[in-house]
């Protein structure tokens, strides 16, 4: 080849070369909306994608009604994938295309395709209000065993009405469950409709006449709960209590509710993560205002430590984990995530690794079984989230599992830490009266025997009575010792008393 030539290739090679470079980087900087699901209160929720580019390197965040991230990663060809920058996960947040000047992104299991957003698309993030300074919100003695109850989330998500929660009252009756302990029934997300100019906010048509509602609700003898959130929106994108924390508070006392669920959600927006405290404190000192005697539930998914200042805020609960899923191992990593918690819990300050999934159908009734047991060892809040109207005698025989709740009911409020030997996780929890019950939890897919020496347990005094829990039997120790053979994903769970 001539040394002409030479160059000319080189030149070719290099000018498309850069070209590829180009294709390799389409450009995605700028606002992207991606429409969502008309709300029952009339508002279209969406998602912006706001991003800023240089070269493959892409930053920006993703902000929707009721939530937002910041986000980071980088484009080839016409594939990008983001991720949180919030926390450190292994796996992109989010992947998409762009192909035709439009975008297709899946996230949380869902694919959206957006456009180019305008200007009336954006999501208007109101001033910040600044928050209180801090001070002790007084405790009115709430919550002494952890609440026990069912939560509208988990099941039915935004198809939570009037009706149905009537229906979930009468049934929590004649299924046992009230009696059983189950008292709170509490809606979660989707009831709000708009807030007028004169600051009410007012209930979307699924729910006409909260008052109502609450009065029936409490006809069953049964308590009822609320749910809103500091930020602007709740995480679902409807109107929440940002600036109108006491008129809210006011409210709710009023419709007669006796549990607030107050998610952090959009407050995020409008507040950095050190200020939860001041804000939480807020909506803690409207609510003790009102006179009623309203169960301060915290969700905030453990942000900042909140079983070190929970109480301080007037709080007698408060999540320590992200959402739960009806799969085995989010139930696991939910209580995995609570473990450190442990030292704060006690009577009126309770973690709480959220509802319970038993009697929902993805997990096999050992797993459940596991559910609820670790729940009840961990001193957690029990908040079923199963249709109680329609559940099937196993799902029944775990809910209503009487020794199980007294374990999580146990008037000494400790909650059990884990230790992992081989497959077999060992969790043990002192109890009021000196003994203990322990749950051997097999992690593992096949049977494994597990096995419980009594010398090892710190017990008060020597042990009276073995009872296992689940067969509701007395057992024999054979040499101070006990085993079993436990399914897979199953728990041993025994209760020790003492003399
Ligand atoms: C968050 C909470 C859930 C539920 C939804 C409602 O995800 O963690 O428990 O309240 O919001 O939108």
């Amino acid at each position: 080849m001539s040394r002409i030539h030479f160059r000319a290739w080189i030149v070719a090679i290099v000018v498309v070369g850069l070209s590829w470079g180009v294709a390799a980087c389409q450009e995605l900087a700028g606002k992207w909306v991606f429409p969502g699901e008309k709300l029952h209160n009339g508002e279209q929720q969406r998602t912006i994608l706001d991003l800023n580019q240089k070269g493959a390197e892409i930053t920006g965040q993703i902000i929707a009604l009721g939530w937002a991230n910041g986000v980071k990663g980088t484009i080839h060809d016409s594939h990008f994938e983001l991720f949180r920058t919030d926390v450190e996960e292994p796996k992109p947040f989010l992947v998409g295309d762009v192909a035709n000047g439009e975008l297709r992104i899946t996230f949380w299991g869902g694919t959206h395709v957006g456009h180019k957003a305008s200007a009336q698309d954006d999501i208007v993030i109101p001033a910040q209000i600044a928050p209180p300074a801090l001070h002790p919100v007084a405790s009115i003695g709430q919550a002494k065993t952890p609440p026990m109850g069912w939560n509208s989330w988990n099941l039915f998500a935004d198809k939570i009405d009037d009706k149905t929660v009537r229906e979930m009252a009468d049934a929590m009756v004649t299924s046992g469950l009230r009696d059983a302990g189950y008292v709170y029934l509490n809606i979660d997300d989707t009831w709000e409709g708009l807030r007028d100019e004169k600051g009410v906010l007012h209930t979307n048509s699924k729910f006409p006449d909260m008052k109502a509602l609450a009065d029936y609700v409490h006809s069953k003898g049964l308590k009822i709960g609320i749910y809103s959130s500091p930020g602007p929106r709740t995480c679902g994108g409807y109107p929440a209590s940002y600036g109108f924390e006491e008129q809210d508070a006011k409210m709710f006392a009023a419709w007669g509710f006796d549990f607030l669920k107050y998610d952090w959600c959009s407050a995020g927006y409008v507040y950095k993560d050190e200020a939860i405290h001041a804000v939480y404190q807020k909506m803690g000192d409207a609510l003790l205002a009102t006179g009623r005697p309203i169960v301060y539930s915290l969700c905030e998914y453990g942000l900042q430590k909140v079983e070190t200042w929970g109480p301080e805020v007037g709080a007698n609960l408060w999540r320590t984990t992200d959402d739960i899923r009806d799969e085995w191992e989010s139930m696991m990593t939910n209580i995995h995530v609570q473990a450190p918690t442990a030292p704060w819990a006690g009577p009126g300050r309770w973690n709480d690794p959220d509802m319970l999934e038993v009697g929902n159908g993805h997990m096999t009734a050992d797993e459940y079984r596991t559910h609820i047991t670790l729940w009840a060892l961990t001193a957690a809040p029990l908040l079923a989230g199963n249709d109680v109207r329609t559940m099937t005698a196993e799902t029944k025989s775990i809910l209503l599992n009487k020794e199980v709740i007294a374990v999580d009911q146990d008037a000494l409020g400790k909650q059990a830490v884990p230790v992992k030997v081989g497959q077999l996780e060992r969790w043990v929890k002192p109890l009021a009266d000196g003994g203990v019950a322990i749950g051997i939890v097999n992690l593992g897919a096949a049977p494994a025997v597990g096995n419980v020496e009594i010398k090892d347990l710190p017990i008060q005094g020597s042990a009276k009575q073995v009872r296992d829990l689940w067969t509701h039997q007395i057992v024999a120790l054979q040499n101070g010792a006990y085993s079993a053979t436990i399914p897979a994903h199953g728990t041993l769970l025994l209760r020790i008393s003492a003399k």
